[in-house]
Parts: structure tokens; C-alpha cells; sequence
């Protein structure tokens, strides 16, 4: 009798391409780019990012094409955003054309690797400060390693409906770095994550600082119904998502009202009350992924019907054809 064996894929992140694209900064400048093997790069105890923070990453996908190249989705919007993310942090800012380059190469040096949609090959640009000093806790570093690490994915978000802890005053982070992707934004929100995830059985937190809604953990937040999507609109205190702004370019390609404004924890709740209400987590691991419960003050609130809602389908459909090249769109 012949056995069978059913492999459960390996979690979002945990698998690594073989080659990794990498640069450095010195008091020369940025030195070209060289493709090494992913676990030939180390960092001495010492170095700068492990101390003071001196980090910053990105996080984009590759996606396999109908013609079966390769195509990574909008890296120029991830790579301006690396380079802001830079500045603020007093880390050297790459090129924009080294950051073009180094994404190419990390998409052919591991194209044999990428899955097929819907999985996908996930970039994960990372700028650490390297000077080896422990001293150095006011001072920016004065050296820097670029590498872009490959990694093959599937699903990231769990198959059932999601359930969000709406936090009412905590910050995710501080207002100056809520815009910039580096590390100690999520060391910031772990905890409130890690009590919502013990005390609620829930997925993640919804930040809504002063009471108004901003995003979630690691993901943005978007209240949608057919013809209609409300979010909060950009400013300083939350990550400006690529995700969020390619399915609002197809919200108003579509003719759908969109209402980029203030959204307060009573707005929402109402809006759970509707019918037809859906809520999602927007952003480039989820996609969007439905929410079937807000838990607000402790309690269970259904979103609509607590289901999957043509909204959310409508508009994810859409972004993964165009990732993958089925339909064409014009993003700006
Ligand atoms: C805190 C946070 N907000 C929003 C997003 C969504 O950003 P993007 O759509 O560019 O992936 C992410 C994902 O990286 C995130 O970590």
C-alpha cells in the first residue's frame, strides 16, 4: 500500500533564494554591486545596526508573468520609499539607479526559485549601518551594507476571516517615524500585538491613536463596499503603503468613490453595523485580506456578514491579474 505524505508549505519568509545582491558604502562612496551567496554575509557584534538602529528595509514581490519572465510589482515606488526611509535614519541614501539594478539582479539570480501565482518571489531590500563601534550612540555610521534577500512565498495571511484588536491610544510607533520602514517600529508594536493575540485570540491591532484610525501592524486598513473605499489619508504618523495606493488607483479607475479622511473607532463601529460593509488589511505580504471582526473595548464586532465581500474580491482580483500580468494597468 502506497503511503501518502502531504508537505505543509514553509511559513511566509523562512525560505531563502541561494543568491543575494549586495553593495557597500564607504567613505568612497557606494562601491558596485556584487551577487554573493545568500549565507556567505556576515556582521561582527559589534556592528552599528545591531546597537543603535541604524536600519532600514523594504519589503516588494516578483511575480511570475504569463510569458514566464519575471516581473517585480512597482519596485520604483519601494525604492524611493527605502531612500526616504534612509534620510530620516542618517543612513547613506542608495541611487536610485543602484536600488534598480540591485532588484533586477535579486529577480534573475534566483528566477529559478520563484513560484508559480500565486505565489510569488519576496524582496526584502535591507540597509544596515556597518562601522564596527559601540560608541557611537549619537553618531550616524559612516558605512553601510545594501543586500536585497530572496525569498520564494505563498500565503502570508491565515484562510480564515481576520480578527483585528482596535487599540485606541497606543501609538504603533512615533508620529516621525510612522512613514519610515526600519525595525524598532514593529519591536514598538509587538507587544500590544502580542496581548491582543493572548487576550482576544486576534490576528492583529488596528492603531487609532487619539481615537482615529491609522494602520495595522504590518499592514494598512481600508473600509470598502461595492463602489466605495474609505482609508485614513497619508500623513507622517503611518507607513505610506504601495499596496494601498495601487488598489485606490483602480477604486477611481473603476469610478468607485474614494474618501481618503479621518475615520474615528464610533465611525467604524457604525460602519461594521452595515450590511454591506467590508474591512481589509492592505499591503504587500496580505494583498488584501478579508476582516470578519473588529474588537472594539473588549468586545466582538462583526464586519457586514462577516464574509469575504465583492469589494475586497473585486479589487484584489484585479491587483493580482495585473501582477501577474493578465491585465495592464497604468499605475502613476
Ligand atoms: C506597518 C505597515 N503598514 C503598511 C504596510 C503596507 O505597505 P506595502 O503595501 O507597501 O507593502 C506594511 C507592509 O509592508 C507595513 O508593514
Amino acid at each position: 500500500m502506497s503511503e501518502t505524505t502531504t508537505t505543509k508549505p514553509a511559513p511566509f519568509g523562512t525560505v531563502f533564494g541561494s543568491n543575494l545582491p549586495i553593495a557597500r558604502f564607504d567613505s568612497d562612496g557606494w562601491g558596485a554591486m556584487e551577487v554573493v551567496p545568500t549565507d556567505s554575509v556576515t556582521f561582527g557584534v559589534a556592528t552599528h545596526c545591531l546597537h543603535y538602529g541604524s536600519e532600514c528595509f523594504e519589503g516588494l514581490k516578483a511575480h511570475k508573468q504569463q510569458d514566464g519572465s519575471v516581473k517585480a510589482f512597482r519596485a520604483d515606488k519601494n525604492n524611493a520609499r527605502l531612500r526616504a526611509s534612509a534620510e530620516r535614519l542618517c543612513l547613506p541614501v542608495p541611487p536610485m539607479e543602484l536600488l534598480e539594478e540591485m532588484v533586477e539582479a535579486a529577480v534573475q539570480s534566483n528566477v529559478e526559485v520563484v513560484p508559480d501565482p500565486p505565489g510569488s518571489l519576496y524582496l526584502r531590500p535591507n540597509l544596515v549601518g556597518t562601522d564596527l563601534n559601540i560608541g557611537a550612540a549619537t553618531k550616524p555610521t559612516k558605512t553601510a551594507a545594501l543586500y536585497i534577500i530572496a525569498s520564494p512565498v505563498g500565503e502570508y495571511l491565515p484562510p480564515h476571516m481576520l480578527r483585528i484588536v482596535v487599540e485606541p491610544d497606543i501609538p504603533r510607533t512615533t508620529p516621525q517615524f510612522g512613514k519610515v520602514k526600519c525595525g524598532s517600529n514593529y519591536a514598538m508594536a509587538l507587544g500590544v500585538i502580542q496581548n491582543a493575540r493572548r487576550d482576544f485570540n486576534a490576528d492583529q491591532v488596528l492603531f487609532a491613536p487619539g481615537g482615529l484610525i491609522e494602520e495595522t501592524g504590518a499592514a494598512n486598513f481600508l473600509l470598502l463596499e461595492e463602489g466605495r473605499v474609505i482609508t485614513a489619508p497619508l500623513s507622517d504618523s503611518f507607513l505610506h503603503g504601495v499596496t494601498r495606493d495601487s488598489l485606490l488607483q483602480l477604486a477611481r479607475s473603476l469610478d468607485w468613490k474614494v474618501e481618503e479622511r479621518a475615520v474615528s473607532v464610533e465611525e467604524l463601529v457604525q460602519w461594521c453595523a452595515r450590511p454591506t460593509a467590508e474591512a481589509a488589511l492592505a499591503g504587500t505580504a496580505a494583498i488584501l485580506g478579508g476582516v470578519g471582526t473588529m474588537i472594539v473595548n473588549g468586545e466582538d464586532i462583526q464586519v457586514g456578514n462577516g464574509e469575504t465581500g465583492p469589494a475586497t474580491k473585486q479589487l484584489r482580483g484585479m491587483l493580482t491579474e495585473i501582477q501577474t500580468g493578465k491585465r495592464s494597468f497604468d499605475f502613476q
